[in-house]
């Protein structure tokens, strides 16, 4: 076979069987990289409770100041009946409203985002949370805070010339410290 081969090939002519026998080496090599592929999108996806786009409900961008869940006295955080909390954020060129929000760790935090403008893009540091927000649609992001502290939520879309200067934070506190904060405390942590 190997003699066959060194003369067939000084020749310039590879025999057909050595082609198929290559390819179908190929095809395998082939079929399971995108075995693997395919196993790692369905594992990570549904270990990490990644977030596949979540651009479903609508809402109309020309009103949000107006009327709706996104006027500027609602935004911020709310506790729900059920303990869990709801944090409304509008993004905009080049800023999230309210700069910094506040939630209590080892609870439910139910994101809810929209874009007055352009899209943005919506991201929390060391979580599972990122995601467009695209304006007219509602973006849902559902995660939960184990640690208290301090974590970046910067912009990730780009959305213009202000994009890099387009960052906010979640401040989480321990369950019980965040029981205690009136409710004004509650909804944003102010601007800074
Ligand atoms: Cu907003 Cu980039």
């Amino acid at each position: 076979m190997a003699e066959q081969l060194n003369n067939e090939t000084a020749s310039g002519l590879i025999p057909e069987p050595v082609i198929v026998h290559t390819e179908h080496r190929w095809f395998l090599v082939m079929a399971i990289l995108l075995g693997v592929m395919l196993a790692v999108v369905v594992l990570t996806g549904a270990a990490q409770m990644l977030h596949p786009s979540s651009a479903v409900e609508t809402v109309d961008p020309r009103t949000l100041h107006l009327e709706g869940e996104f006027v500027e006295s609602n935004l911020g955080t709310a506790v729900e009946p059920d303990g869990s909390v709801t944090v409304r954020i509008l993004a905009e060129q080049y800023l999230f409203v309210p700069q910094c929000v506040i939630v209590p760790d080892k609870t439910l935090v139910h994101f809810r985002l929209t874009s007055a403008d352009v899209t943005h893009g919506f991201f929390v540091q060391s979580t599972n949370a990122n995601s467009m927000v695209v304006p007219g649609y509602i973006t849902n992001v559902r995660t939960r805070f184990e640690n208290p502290g301090n974590y970046q939520m910067p912009c990730d879309e780009y959305c213009g010339f202000g994009h890099h200067a387009m960052a906010a934070r979640v401040t989480v506190v321990p369950k019980d410290q965040f029981k205690n904060l009136q409710p004004d405390e509650r909804t944003n942590c102010g601007a800074q």
